[in-house]
Protein backbone atom coordinates (compact mmCIF):
# COMPACT_ATOMS: atom_id res chain seq x y z
CA UNK A 1 0.00 0.00 0.00
CA UNK A 2 1.25 3.44 -0.72
CA UNK A 3 0.01 6.85 -0.84
CA UNK A 4 -0.92 9.64 -3.04
CA UNK A 5 1.76 12.07 -2.03
CA UNK A 6 4.38 9.30 -2.34
CA UNK A 7 3.25 8.77 -5.78
CA UNK A 8 3.44 12.57 -6.44
CA UNK A 9 7.41 13.13 -4.90
CA UNK A 10 8.47 9.77 -6.32
CA UNK A 11 7.03 9.48 -9.68
CA UNK A 12 9.18 7.53 -11.57
CA UNK A 13 9.41 4.75 -9.04
CA UNK A 14 5.47 3.76 -9.54
CA UNK A 15 5.18 4.88 -13.22
CA UNK A 16 3.85 1.22 -14.72
CA UNK A 17 4.21 -0.36 -11.40
CA UNK A 18 1.08 -1.95 -9.25
CA UNK A 19 0.31 -0.12 -6.26
CA UNK A 20 -2.95 -0.01 -3.70
CA UNK A 21 -4.40 3.26 -2.81
CA UNK A 22 -6.92 3.04 0.23
CA UNK A 23 -9.38 6.23 0.34
CA UNK A 24 -12.83 8.02 -0.26
CA UNK A 25 -14.31 8.49 -3.46
CA UNK A 26 -14.80 12.44 -3.81
CA UNK A 27 -16.66 11.85 -7.17
CA UNK A 28 -17.64 8.90 -9.72
CA UNK A 29 -18.48 9.16 -13.19
CA UNK A 30 -19.62 5.96 -15.09
CA UNK A 31 -20.83 4.94 -18.80
CA UNK A 32 -21.93 1.82 -19.63
CA UNK A 33 -17.88 -0.12 -19.80
CA UNK A 34 -15.32 2.02 -18.24
CA UNK A 35 -15.91 5.23 -15.39
CA UNK A 36 -13.67 7.62 -13.25
CA UNK A 37 -13.23 8.11 -9.95
CA UNK A 38 -11.41 11.23 -8.25
CA UNK A 39 -10.09 9.62 -4.89
CA UNK A 40 -8.82 10.91 -2.20
CA UNK A 41 -6.74 9.44 0.42
CA UNK A 42 -5.72 12.59 2.82
CA UNK A 43 -2.35 12.40 2.27
CA UNK A 44 -1.88 14.81 -0.86
CA UNK A 45 -4.13 17.63 -1.61
CA UNK A 46 -4.96 16.80 -5.42
CA UNK A 47 -7.05 13.86 -5.79
CA UNK A 48 -6.06 10.79 -7.81
CA UNK A 49 -8.24 9.68 -10.97
CA UNK A 50 -8.72 6.39 -11.11
CA UNK A 51 -9.87 4.57 -14.25
CA UNK A 52 -12.25 1.32 -13.98
CA UNK A 53 -13.84 -0.61 -16.93
CA UNK A 54 -16.54 -3.59 -17.22
CA UNK A 55 -13.43 -5.81 -16.43
CA UNK A 56 -13.95 -5.57 -12.62
CA UNK A 57 -16.26 -8.32 -11.35
CA UNK A 58 -17.66 -6.17 -9.10
CA UNK A 59 -18.34 -2.85 -11.76
CA UNK A 60 -22.14 -2.82 -11.54
CA UNK A 61 -21.72 -2.38 -7.82
CA UNK A 62 -18.81 0.12 -8.36
CA UNK A 63 -20.51 2.28 -11.03
CA UNK A 64 -22.59 2.98 -8.84
CA UNK A 65 -20.87 4.21 -5.35
CA UNK A 66 -22.03 7.28 -3.88
CA UNK A 67 -19.01 10.10 -2.98
CA UNK A 68 -17.89 9.58 0.26
CA UNK A 69 -17.96 5.75 0.03
CA UNK A 70 -13.92 4.71 1.27
CA UNK A 71 -12.78 2.14 -1.40
CA UNK A 72 -9.16 0.33 -1.61
CA UNK A 73 -7.82 0.12 -4.85
CA UNK A 74 -5.15 -2.06 -6.33
CA UNK A 75 -3.57 -1.44 -10.10
CA UNK A 76 -1.14 -0.02 -12.48
CA UNK A 77 0.06 3.77 -12.95
CA UNK A 78 0.22 4.69 -15.74
CA UNK A 79 0.48 8.30 -17.81
CA UNK A 80 -2.49 10.01 -17.82
CA UNK A 81 -4.18 10.91 -21.29
CA UNK A 82 -5.48 14.01 -19.93
CA UNK A 83 -3.64 17.23 -19.09
CA UNK A 84 -5.22 17.76 -15.69
CA UNK A 85 -3.01 15.00 -14.21
CA UNK A 86 0.41 13.84 -14.96
CA UNK A 87 -0.48 10.14 -13.81
CA UNK A 88 -3.98 8.05 -12.71
CA UNK A 89 -4.71 4.26 -11.43
CA UNK A 90 -5.58 1.84 -13.70
CA UNK A 91 -8.03 -0.21 -11.49
CA UNK A 92 -7.76 -4.30 -11.56
CA UNK A 93 -9.57 -4.68 -7.98
CA UNK A 94 -11.54 -2.40 -6.23
CA UNK A 95 -12.87 -3.33 -2.90
CA UNK A 96 -15.69 -1.28 -1.20
CA UNK A 97 -15.07 -0.78 2.25
CA UNK A 98 -17.29 0.87 3.76
CA UNK A 99 -20.77 2.55 1.27
CA UNK A 100 -21.69 6.00 1.95
CA UNK A 101 -25.28 6.73 2.44
CA UNK A 102 -27.44 8.93 0.10
CA UNK A 103 -27.72 11.13 1.88
CA UNK A 104 -23.90 12.40 1.98
CA UNK A 105 -23.91 15.83 3.08
CA UNK A 106 -20.90 16.94 0.98
CA UNK A 107 -22.28 17.08 -2.62
CA UNK A 108 -20.41 18.12 -5.68
CA UNK A 109 -21.75 21.82 -5.24
CA UNK A 110 -19.16 23.97 -3.62
CA UNK A 111 -20.73 25.00 0.47
CA UNK A 112 -20.77 27.79 2.41
CA UNK A 113 -18.47 28.09 5.43
CA UNK A 114 -21.59 28.54 7.30
CA UNK A 115 -23.07 25.38 6.31
CA UNK A 116 -19.83 23.33 6.59
CA UNK A 117 -19.27 24.63 10.60
CA UNK A 118 -22.72 22.67 11.09
CA UNK A 119 -20.87 19.37 10.16
CA UNK A 120 -17.60 19.92 11.58
CA UNK A 121 -17.00 15.88 11.78
CA UNK A 122 -17.21 15.84 7.54
CA UNK A 123 -15.61 19.15 6.68
CA UNK A 124 -12.12 17.92 7.04
CA UNK A 125 -12.76 16.06 3.47
CA UNK A 126 -13.58 19.01 1.49
CA UNK A 127 -10.59 20.48 -0.28
CA UNK A 128 -10.58 24.13 1.79
CA UNK A 129 -10.66 22.27 4.90
CA UNK A 130 -8.29 19.59 3.71
CA UNK A 131 -5.82 22.47 2.57
CA UNK A 132 -6.67 24.55 5.82
CA UNK A 133 -5.57 21.36 8.24
CA UNK A 134 -2.64 20.48 6.49
CA UNK A 135 -1.22 23.82 6.54
CA UNK A 136 -1.99 23.86 10.26
CA UNK A 137 0.29 20.68 10.48
CA UNK A 138 3.25 21.86 8.58
CA UNK A 139 2.56 25.07 10.53
CA UNK A 140 2.73 23.37 14.37
CA UNK A 141 6.19 21.44 12.65
CA UNK A 142 7.54 24.44 11.71
CA UNK A 143 7.71 26.26 14.88
CA UNK A 144 9.16 23.25 16.28
CA UNK A 145 11.45 23.04 13.94
CA UNK A 146 12.24 26.45 14.53
CA UNK A 147 12.43 26.88 18.43
CA UNK A 148 14.29 23.18 18.98
CA UNK A 149 16.83 24.37 15.90
CA UNK A 150 17.72 27.50 18.31
CA UNK A 151 18.02 25.30 21.47
CA UNK A 152 14.81 25.98 22.76
CA UNK A 153 13.06 23.71 25.40
CA UNK A 154 9.75 22.59 25.03
CA UNK A 155 8.03 22.98 28.55
CA UNK A 156 4.30 21.59 28.50
CA UNK A 157 2.67 23.92 31.17
CA UNK A 158 -0.83 22.94 33.14
CA UNK A 159 -3.84 23.41 31.72
CA UNK A 160 -5.61 23.26 35.07
CA UNK A 161 -4.11 26.09 36.69
CA UNK A 162 -4.34 27.93 40.27
CA UNK A 163 -3.63 31.25 39.47
CA UNK A 164 -4.65 34.02 36.66
CA UNK A 165 -1.96 34.59 34.33
CA UNK A 166 -3.57 37.72 33.27
CA UNK A 167 -5.16 38.93 35.73
CA UNK A 168 -7.91 39.51 33.75
CA UNK A 169 -10.51 37.29 35.26
CA UNK A 170 -11.76 35.61 32.14
CA UNK A 171 -11.38 32.15 33.15
CA UNK A 172 -13.31 28.72 33.38
CA UNK A 173 -13.71 27.35 36.84
CA UNK A 174 -12.83 23.54 37.31
CA UNK A 175 -15.06 21.82 39.38
CA UNK A 176 -14.98 18.36 40.71
CA UNK A 177 -17.86 16.27 40.12
CA UNK A 178 -18.65 14.02 43.51
CA UNK A 179 -19.95 10.73 41.68
CA UNK A 180 -19.27 8.88 44.58
CA UNK A 181 -22.70 10.28 46.47
CA UNK A 182 -24.65 10.58 42.60
CA UNK A 183 -25.23 7.98 40.46
CA UNK A 184 -23.64 8.82 37.08
CA UNK A 185 -26.89 8.76 35.36
CA UNK A 186 -28.29 11.27 37.63
CA UNK A 187 -28.38 14.93 37.28
CA UNK A 188 -27.24 16.68 40.22
CA UNK A 189 -26.62 20.34 41.26
CA UNK A 190 -23.14 21.59 40.93
CA UNK A 191 -21.01 22.27 43.84
CA UNK A 192 -18.60 25.32 43.17
CA UNK A 193 -17.53 24.57 46.38
CA UNK A 194 -15.56 21.78 46.01
CA UNK A 195 -13.75 22.89 43.31
CA UNK A 196 -10.52 20.57 42.72
CA UNK A 197 -10.75 18.62 45.17
CA UNK A 198 -11.41 21.76 47.73
CA UNK A 199 -8.83 24.26 45.54
CA UNK A 200 -10.25 27.34 43.53
CA UNK A 201 -8.54 26.73 40.32
CA UNK A 202 -9.64 27.50 36.19
CA UNK A 203 -8.36 26.15 32.94
CA UNK A 204 -5.29 28.48 31.86
CA UNK A 205 -5.40 31.74 30.38
CA UNK A 206 -1.47 30.98 29.55
CA UNK A 207 1.35 29.22 30.12
CA UNK A 208 3.23 32.35 30.65
CA UNK A 209 3.66 32.53 34.51
CA UNK A 210 4.94 28.92 34.32
CA UNK A 211 6.87 29.44 31.52
CA UNK A 212 8.95 32.23 33.30
CA UNK A 213 10.10 29.45 35.94
CA UNK A 214 11.15 26.79 33.01
CA UNK A 215 12.92 30.22 31.61
CA UNK A 216 14.80 30.83 34.51
CA UNK A 217 15.79 27.21 34.44
CA UNK A 218 16.39 26.64 30.84
CA UNK A 219 17.44 29.87 29.91
CA UNK A 220 15.34 29.93 26.81
CA UNK A 221 11.91 28.02 26.35
CA UNK A 222 8.65 27.75 24.82
CA UNK A 223 5.09 26.17 25.20
CA UNK A 224 2.59 25.17 22.48
CA UNK A 225 -0.41 23.97 23.72
CA UNK A 226 -4.04 25.09 24.72
CA UNK A 227 -5.48 28.28 26.47
CA UNK A 228 -8.87 29.01 27.42
CA UNK A 229 -10.61 32.50 27.62
CA UNK A 230 -13.67 32.81 28.97
CA UNK A 231 -14.34 36.10 26.97
CA UNK A 232 -18.04 35.99 25.80
CA UNK A 233 -16.37 38.10 22.27
CA UNK A 234 -18.55 36.49 19.25
CA UNK A 235 -16.11 38.00 17.01
CA UNK A 236 -14.29 35.84 14.00
CA UNK A 237 -11.08 36.42 16.08
CA UNK A 238 -12.27 34.99 19.35
CA UNK A 239 -12.33 31.52 20.57
CA UNK A 240 -12.98 30.29 23.97
CA UNK A 241 -10.21 27.50 23.16
CA UNK A 242 -7.28 27.80 21.11
CA UNK A 243 -4.12 27.39 20.61
CA UNK A 244 -1.04 29.51 21.89
CA UNK A 245 2.98 29.17 21.41
CA UNK A 246 4.88 31.22 23.66
CA UNK A 247 8.53 31.28 24.30
CA UNK A 248 10.68 33.26 26.87
CA UNK A 249 13.67 33.87 26.92
CA UNK A 250 16.00 35.37 30.04
CA UNK A 251 19.14 37.83 29.62
CA UNK A 252 16.90 39.55 26.76
CA UNK A 253 15.03 42.82 26.28
CA UNK A 254 11.89 44.13 24.23
CA UNK A 255 14.20 44.07 21.19
CA UNK A 256 15.68 41.21 21.46
CA UNK A 257 12.07 39.63 21.81
CA UNK A 258 10.96 41.54 18.64
CA UNK A 259 13.78 40.23 16.98
CA UNK A 260 12.77 36.56 18.03
CA UNK A 261 9.08 37.44 16.82
CA UNK A 262 10.02 38.06 13.39
CA UNK A 263 12.06 35.47 12.33
CA UNK A 264 9.68 33.22 14.01
CA UNK A 265 7.36 34.56 11.87
CA UNK A 266 9.20 34.73 8.88
CA UNK A 267 10.72 31.31 9.52
CA UNK A 268 6.84 29.84 9.97
CA UNK A 269 6.07 30.97 6.34
CA UNK A 270 9.02 30.38 4.64
CA UNK A 271 8.11 26.96 5.65
CA UNK A 272 4.83 26.51 4.94
CA UNK A 273 4.86 28.49 1.09
CA UNK A 274 7.81 25.84 0.28
CA UNK A 275 6.19 22.74 1.87
CA UNK A 276 2.54 23.36 1.23
CA UNK A 277 2.93 24.80 -2.55
CA UNK A 278 -0.56 23.04 -3.70
CA UNK A 279 -2.55 24.15 -0.46
CA UNK A 280 -1.00 27.77 -0.99
CA UNK A 281 -2.22 28.01 -4.44
CA UNK A 282 -5.22 26.80 -3.55
CA UNK A 283 -5.85 29.59 -1.31
CA UNK A 284 -4.73 32.17 -3.27
CA UNK A 285 -7.15 31.11 -6.36
CA UNK A 286 -10.20 30.20 -4.00
CA UNK A 287 -9.90 32.39 -0.28
CA UNK A 288 -7.51 35.36 -1.41
CA UNK A 289 -6.17 36.31 -4.30
CA UNK A 290 -3.41 38.71 -2.99
CA UNK A 291 -2.23 36.09 -0.65
CA UNK A 292 1.00 34.47 -1.65
CA UNK A 293 2.05 38.25 -3.35
CA UNK A 294 1.46 39.55 0.59
CA UNK A 295 3.38 36.55 1.88
CA UNK A 296 6.15 36.49 -0.17
CA UNK A 297 6.81 40.81 -0.19
CA UNK A 298 6.87 40.00 3.96
CA UNK A 299 9.29 37.60 3.82
CA UNK A 300 11.83 39.62 2.72
CA UNK A 301 10.48 43.29 4.32
CA UNK A 302 11.47 44.83 7.63
CA UNK A 303 8.61 44.74 10.38
CA UNK A 304 7.56 47.93 10.99
CA UNK A 305 7.97 49.46 14.70
CA UNK A 306 6.01 52.36 16.59
CA UNK A 307 4.94 53.36 20.19
CA UNK A 308 1.45 53.48 21.09
CA UNK A 309 1.43 56.88 21.66
CA UNK A 310 2.61 57.48 17.69
CA UNK A 311 0.16 55.23 16.61
CA UNK A 312 -2.83 57.20 18.76
CA UNK A 313 -1.37 60.29 17.02
CA UNK A 314 -1.80 58.46 13.27
CA UNK A 315 -5.20 56.99 14.04
CA UNK A 316 -6.49 60.45 15.36
CA UNK A 317 -4.04 62.62 11.82
CA UNK A 318 -6.15 59.56 9.73
CA UNK A 319 -9.45 61.62 8.68
CA UNK A 320 -11.09 57.89 9.23
CA UNK A 321 -14.24 57.44 10.75
CA UNK A 322 -13.54 54.94 13.18
CA UNK A 323 -16.71 53.30 15.07
CA UNK A 324 -14.60 53.69 17.71
CA UNK A 325 -12.33 56.38 18.73
CA UNK A 326 -9.01 56.33 19.20
CA UNK A 327 -7.30 57.85 22.24
CA UNK A 328 -4.51 57.95 23.99
CA UNK A 329 -5.67 55.39 27.23
CA UNK A 330 -7.57 53.44 25.34
CA UNK A 331 -7.18 50.04 23.77
CA UNK A 332 -6.61 49.58 20.04
CA UNK A 333 -9.72 48.35 18.64
CA UNK A 334 -9.67 45.82 15.76
CA UNK A 335 -10.08 48.31 12.61
CA UNK A 336 -7.29 50.86 14.41
CA UNK A 337 -4.96 47.87 13.77
CA UNK A 338 -6.21 46.86 11.18
CA UNK A 339 -5.47 50.86 9.76
CA UNK A 340 -2.03 50.86 11.04
CA UNK A 341 -1.19 47.71 9.60
CA UNK A 342 -2.82 47.62 6.06
CA UNK A 343 -3.03 51.27 5.59
CA UNK A 344 -0.48 53.29 7.42
CA UNK A 345 2.41 50.43 6.91
CA UNK A 346 1.00 47.78 4.73
CA UNK A 347 3.14 45.07 6.45
CA UNK A 348 3.47 43.55 9.87
CA UNK A 349 4.39 46.40 12.52
CA UNK A 350 5.33 45.98 16.17
CA UNK A 351 3.38 48.44 18.59
CA UNK A 352 5.04 49.08 21.67
CA UNK A 353 5.13 50.89 24.99
CA UNK A 354 1.16 50.86 26.04
CA UNK A 355 -0.05 52.69 28.85
CA UNK A 356 -0.34 50.39 32.06
CA UNK A 357 -3.39 50.39 32.61
CA UNK A 358 -4.36 48.56 29.28
CA UNK A 359 -1.73 45.71 30.09
CA UNK A 360 -1.47 42.92 32.40
CA UNK A 361 0.20 43.19 35.55
CA UNK A 362 3.66 41.32 34.72
CA UNK A 363 5.14 44.04 32.24
CA UNK A 364 7.98 46.09 32.90
CA UNK A 365 7.11 49.24 33.59
CA UNK A 366 9.19 52.01 31.30
CA UNK A 367 11.28 55.04 33.23
CA UNK A 368 7.92 57.54 32.36
CA UNK A 369 5.71 55.28 35.14
CA UNK A 370 3.31 55.62 32.28
CA UNK A 371 4.05 53.20 29.97
CA UNK A 372 5.20 49.33 30.15
CA UNK A 373 6.98 47.77 27.88
CA UNK A 374 4.71 45.71 25.91
CA UNK A 375 4.65 44.83 22.26
CA UNK A 376 1.75 43.74 20.19
CA UNK A 377 2.50 42.48 16.40
CA UNK A 378 -0.46 43.61 14.16
CA UNK A 379 -0.59 41.96 10.47
CA UNK A 380 -2.38 42.95 7.40
CA UNK A 381 -6.04 41.28 7.34
CA UNK A 382 -5.67 39.91 11.00
CA UNK A 383 -4.93 42.70 13.25
CA UNK A 384 -3.42 41.43 16.68
CA UNK A 385 -1.63 38.00 15.90
CA UNK A 386 1.23 38.20 18.69
CA UNK A 387 1.22 40.06 22.17
CA UNK A 388 3.98 39.76 24.23
CA UNK A 389 6.06 41.99 26.91
CA UNK A 390 9.49 42.22 28.56
CA UNK A 391 8.44 41.15 32.25
CA UNK A 392 9.40 43.03 35.19
CA UNK A 393 12.27 41.63 36.39
CA UNK A 394 12.41 43.98 40.17
CA UNK A 395 10.74 42.45 42.94
CA UNK A 396 9.52 45.67 44.33
CA UNK A 397 7.68 46.90 41.41
CA UNK A 398 5.98 44.19 40.52
CA UNK A 399 4.47 43.65 43.96
CA UNK A 400 3.63 47.23 43.91
CA UNK A 401 1.90 46.42 40.51
CA UNK A 402 -0.28 43.26 41.80
CA UNK A 403 -1.42 46.07 44.83
CA UNK A 404 -2.41 48.59 42.62
CA UNK A 405 -4.32 46.11 40.26
CA UNK A 406 -6.39 44.68 43.35
CA UNK A 407 -4.95 41.12 42.61
CA UNK A 408 -3.87 38.90 45.42
CA UNK A 409 -0.27 38.72 46.35
CA UNK A 410 -0.51 35.32 47.91
CA UNK A 411 -1.92 34.05 44.66
CA UNK A 412 1.46 34.67 42.45
CA UNK A 413 3.98 33.54 45.79
CA UNK A 414 6.40 31.08 43.62
CA UNK A 415 5.82 33.60 40.01
CA UNK A 416 7.37 36.41 43.10
CA UNK A 417 9.90 33.84 44.02
CA UNK A 418 11.20 34.01 40.70
CA UNK A 419 12.26 37.85 40.91
CA UNK A 420 13.74 36.75 44.46
CA UNK A 421 16.10 34.19 43.49
CA UNK A 422 18.20 35.16 40.70
CA UNK A 423 15.46 37.13 38.86
CA UNK A 424 17.09 37.86 35.46
CA UNK A 425 15.92 40.32 32.27
CA UNK A 426 13.75 38.30 30.59
CA UNK A 427 11.04 38.68 28.13
CA UNK A 428 8.92 36.24 25.96
CA UNK A 429 5.69 36.68 23.93
CA UNK A 430 2.28 34.79 22.97
CA UNK A 431 1.42 33.77 19.09
CA UNK A 432 -2.39 32.82 18.69
CA UNK A 433 -1.79 29.57 16.47
CA UNK A 434 -5.06 30.18 15.13
CA UNK A 435 -4.44 33.46 13.76
CA UNK A 436 -1.22 32.81 12.76
CA UNK A 437 -3.05 30.02 10.23
CA UNK A 438 -5.97 32.71 8.97
CA UNK A 439 -2.92 34.85 8.15
CA UNK A 440 -1.10 31.88 6.17
CA UNK A 441 -4.22 31.22 4.88
CA UNK A 442 -6.47 34.15 4.11
CA UNK A 443 -9.30 32.23 5.75
CA UNK A 444 -10.96 35.11 7.81
CA UNK A 445 -13.37 33.43 10.50
CA UNK A 446 -11.47 31.61 13.17
CA UNK A 447 -14.03 29.21 12.85
CA UNK A 448 -12.78 27.92 9.97
CA UNK A 449 -8.90 26.86 11.13
CA UNK A 450 -9.57 24.95 14.25
CA UNK A 451 -11.10 21.56 13.94
CA UNK A 452 -13.86 21.80 16.86
CA UNK A 453 -14.01 25.08 17.31
CA UNK A 454 -15.58 26.42 21.07
CA UNK A 455 -17.31 29.58 20.67
CA UNK A 456 -19.74 31.08 22.42
CA UNK A 457 -22.90 28.72 21.51
CA UNK A 458 -20.44 26.37 19.19
CA UNK A 459 -19.97 23.10 21.98
CA UNK A 460 -21.90 20.72 19.94
CA UNK A 461 -18.81 18.69 19.01
O1 LIG B 1 -2.22 39.09 24.05
P1 LIG B 1 -2.46 37.84 24.84
O2 LIG B 1 -3.62 37.83 25.76
O3 LIG B 1 -1.10 37.58 25.62
C1 LIG B 1 -0.88 36.57 26.50
O4 LIG B 1 -1.63 35.68 26.80
C2 LIG B 1 0.52 36.57 27.05
N1 LIG B 1 0.54 35.75 28.26
C3 LIG B 1 1.48 36.06 26.02
C4 LIG B 1 2.90 36.07 26.47
O5 LIG B 1 3.48 37.14 26.60
N2 LIG B 1 3.49 34.93 26.75
O6 LIG B 1 -2.60 36.61 23.85
C5 LIG B 1 -1.57 36.29 22.94
C6 LIG B 1 -2.12 36.01 21.58
C7 LIG B 1 -2.88 37.17 20.95
O7 LIG B 1 -2.00 38.05 20.30
C8 LIG B 1 -3.79 36.46 19.97
O8 LIG B 1 -3.08 36.11 18.78
C9 LIG B 1 -4.11 35.17 20.71
O9 LIG B 1 -3.10 34.97 21.66
N3 LIG B 1 -5.41 35.24 21.37
C10 LIG B 1 -6.52 34.64 20.93
N4 LIG B 1 -6.74 33.87 19.85
C11 LIG B 1 -7.98 33.39 19.68
N5 LIG B 1 -9.01 33.60 20.52
C12 LIG B 1 -8.85 34.36 21.63
N6 LIG B 1 -9.87 34.55 22.48
C13 LIG B 1 -7.55 34.92 21.88
N7 LIG B 1 -7.03 35.69 22.85
C14 LIG B 1 -5.73 35.87 22.53
MG1 LIG C 1 -3.09 40.85 23.50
Amino acid sequence: TTTVRELYAHKENYLNKEVQINGWVRTLRSSKTFGFIELNDGTFFPNLQVVYDEGLSNYKEIAKLGAGSSISVSGQIVESPGAKQPFELKAAVIEIEGLAASDYPLQKKRHTFEYLRTIAHLRPRTNTFSAVFRVRSVAAYAIHKFFQERDFIYVQTPIITGSDAEGAGEMFRVTTLDFDKTPRNEKKEVDFTKDFFGKETNLTVSGQLEGESYCMAFNKIYTFGPTFRAENSNTPRHAAEFWMIEPEIAFADLSDNMKLAEDMLKFTINYVLEHCPEEMKFFNSFVDKALLERLGSIVNAEFGHITYSKAIEILKNSGERFEYPAEWGLDLQTEHERYITEKHFGRPVFVTDYPKEIKAFYMRMNDDDRTVAAMDLLVPGVGEIIGGSQREERLDHLEKRIDELGLNKEDYWWYLDLRKYGGARHAGFGLGFERLIMYLTGMTNIRDVISFPRTPKNAEF
